[in-house]
């Protein structure tokens, strides 16, 4: 299912996991109206929801950015063009894909955000939180 919250996906950085986790909630919320099966056409709430998701995600992004470079944290550059790809992705769902009719585009576009961000928090994100630890920097 699109996302997903897992426990894999702790970073053990107390902020950091509530924000990870509520892009989650958000992501998920947008999931479950693409895929309700009724009559009603859900466009307005899903094009709020995916408002909803951007501000967060650039919330997040630009406190996780402060955060490392505030510990000079080597591999900043890479974050921020790794955030910046996914913003504009966020971005470039355009009204035309949230339509009644484009269901399945809709979904793909869930699908893609949902994996995206979940590899970027285990792969990416995992690399500063291992940097913290090892240099006894508690945040
Ligand atoms: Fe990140
Ligand atoms: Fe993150």
């Amino acid at each position: 299912m699109a996302f997903e919250w897992k426990d894999r996906y702790k970073l053990d950085i107390e902020e950091i996991d509530k924000q990870h986790r509520r892009l989650f909630d958000i992501g998920a919320r947008v999931y479950d109206l693409a895929v309700l099966n009724d009559s009603y056409d859900h466009y307005d709430e899903i094009t709020q929801l995916i408002v909803e998701l951007l501000d967060y995600t650039e919330y997040h992004f630009t406190f996780e950015e402060n955060l490392l470079e505030k510990y000079n944290y080597g591999e900043l550059d890479k974050q921020k063009h790794e955030h910046e790809f996914y913003v504009r992705k966020i971005k470039s769902i355009s009204s035309k894909d949230i339509d009644a009719d484009q269901k399945q585009a809709t979904l793909e576009i869930v699908d893609f955000l949902s994996e995206w961000i979940s590899s970027h928090i285990l792969f990416s994100d995992r690399k500063y939180a291992v940097y913290f630890k090892e240099n006894g920097i508690n945040v």
